[in-house]
Formats: C-alpha cells, sequence, structure tokens
C-alpha cells in the first residue's frame, strides 16, 4: 500500500541555521486511521541538532499535533525510544550531523502498539518487567551483626551492574524478531532484568525467577539473534544476560 506524504515547509525565520533537513514524521492515530502516512517537514539543524530537536521543532513551530514521548533530553528516562532512519534508537541521545543523511525518517518502536504517531503503548513491557520481581527478594532479613547494610564486594557489584543501567526505553524489544512473531514473549528487557537480580547475591529470589522465565513464552524462545544487545543505548547485553539464565536453568551455574 502506498504511504500518503504530506509536505510542510518552515515559515518561521529562524535565527542561525547553517543547514536543514527533510525530517519525514509517521503519523497514525489509532482511533481513527487504518495505517500510517508520513508528513514531511524541512527543517533547520545544527551540528548538534538532536532528532528530538528536530521532532520538537516542528512541533513548536509547524505542528502541534505530533504526539511524541520524552522528558530528560539526556538518554536517562527511556522516554524517547523510535524507529531513526530504521534503527530503534533515543531521539535525544541521536544526533542528526550523525545520521549522514538529509532526509530523516522517524517512526513508533516496532512490537509495540501504537498510540498516536511516535508514542507507543508501553503497558505491557511494564506488566512483564514487574513479574519479573525486580528487587531484591530476602527470605532472612536479619543483617550481618555490627552492620547496617547488606555488603558487597566489588566483584559481588561487577556481576550484575551493567544489567542495573536499563532505563526501560523498550529498544532491545523493539529489535527483538521473536517478539515480532510472540507477543507474548517476555522478551530481552525482562529477562536482563530478572538476571540483573538473579546475579545479585543479596537476593534470596532466584528460584521464583527462573520458574517465572521458563515457560512457554519464556527463555526458550530467544533465537539469539543479539539485536537487542546491539541497539541498548545504556550498554545491557540482554542476549548474554539470557546465556546465562539459561546456564541456572540447564543446571551449568548455581
Ligand atoms: S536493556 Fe537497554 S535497550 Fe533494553 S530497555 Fe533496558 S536500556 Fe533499553
Ligand atoms: S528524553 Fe529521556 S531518554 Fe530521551
Amino acid at each position: 500500500m502506498a504511504v500518503e506524504t504530506i509536505s510542510k515547509t518552515p515559515e518561521v525565520s529562524v535565527p542561525i541555521s547553517s543547514d536543514s533537513i527533510i525530517l519525514r514524521i509517521s503519523r497514525f492515530n489509532s482511533e481513527t486511521d487504518s495505517s500510517p502516512t508520513f508528513a514531511e517537514f524541512k527543517v533547520p539543524v545544527q551540528k548538534w541538532t538532536t532528532v528530538l530537536e528536530a521532532i520538537l521543532f516542528v512541533k513548536q513551530n509547524l505542528d502541534h499535533s505530533i504526539a511524541v514521548r520524552y522528558s530528560c533530553r539526556q538518554a536517562s528516562c527511556g522516554s524517547c525510544g523510535m524507529q531513526i532512519n530504521g534503527k530503534p534508537s533515543l531521539a535525544c541521545y541521536t544526533k542528526i550531523s550523525e545520521l549522514n543523511s538529509s532526509i530523516v525518517t522517524v517512526e513508533p518502536m516496532h512490537n509495540f502498539p501504537i498510540i498516536r504517531d511516535l508514542a507507543v503503548d508501553f503497558k505491557q513491557m511494564f506488566a512483564t518487567h514487574k513479574k519479573m520481581k525486580p528487587y531484591i527478594v530476602k527470605e532472612d532479613s536479619e543483617l550481618i551483626p555490627g552492620t547496617k547494610e547488606f555488603l558487597q564486594t566489588p566483584e559481588d557489584v561487577e556481576k550484575y551492574l551493567q544489567f542495573s543501567y536499563c532505563i526501560k526505553c523498550g529498544l532491545c524489544n523493539s529489535s527483538c524478531p521473536t517478539m515480532a512473531t510472540d507477543t507474548s514473549f517476555i522478551g530481552p528487557q525482562g529477562l536482563a532484568q530478572a538476571y540483573r537480580y538473579v546475579a545479585d547475591n543479596r537476593d534470596d529470589g532466584k528460584k521464583e525467577r527462573l520458574k517465572i522465565i521458563d515457560q512457554s513464552h519464556g527463555i526458550w524462545r530467544c533465537h539469539f539473534a543479539g539485536s537487542c544487545s546491539h541497539v541498548c543505548p545504556k550498554g545491557v547485553d540482554p542476549a548474554m544476560a539470557i546465556q546465562l539464565l539459561r546456564g541456572y536453568l540447564l543446571g551449568f551455574r548455581k
């Protein structure tokens, strides 16, 4: 099916523009539209302009109705994930100049229901995250006498540290070919978070978590494509977490 394109050119004066791009934004309203269309806008950019700033320029000056989710603008909140020229990326962390293209296409993340335009529904991902018990489960909460904390060595922390950097942006899930075909699959985000706590020596919830992920839409659905680790903006390696969790389930790890 041909995708309709609507072109708009800025009528505002832009003070310090040295260059411009065509920004193609996917438009879709889940309540009224049967398929997405693209709207095109000419946007002034500087070397440091991010994709999020280009979208906000359009919102502020050309079409305020565009739906986009963002908050921190510094790759911390996980709100602004989207497809940028076909790659799952954070809009606030992607500079236009790094894309080497005068045409930049932004679309909503794959494998999530679209609410409107670039905003997708995170409900299922957050529910799955919650199912993984993303907190320390402690059967015996007694502290070591004379201490006020559960002490860990730097080596203990190193085992789970990278997995604790997850900002729940969903880019890993959007890149996952298994999620594209099995909407009930736990997904790389949930599995990486299960591992984050399983690997924490303060935690007593390993048995429960392993039971949760060892089910029909669970860990064994992963084909190890590895795209989740490739797109993660925070250096989390969900593909490795999945392999390490399988090690526990197969009895290679204790
Ligand atoms: S693992 Fe990485 S890509 Fe996946 S949700 Fe967390 S931060 Fe985002
Ligand atoms: S706006 Fe927070 S991660 Fe991009």
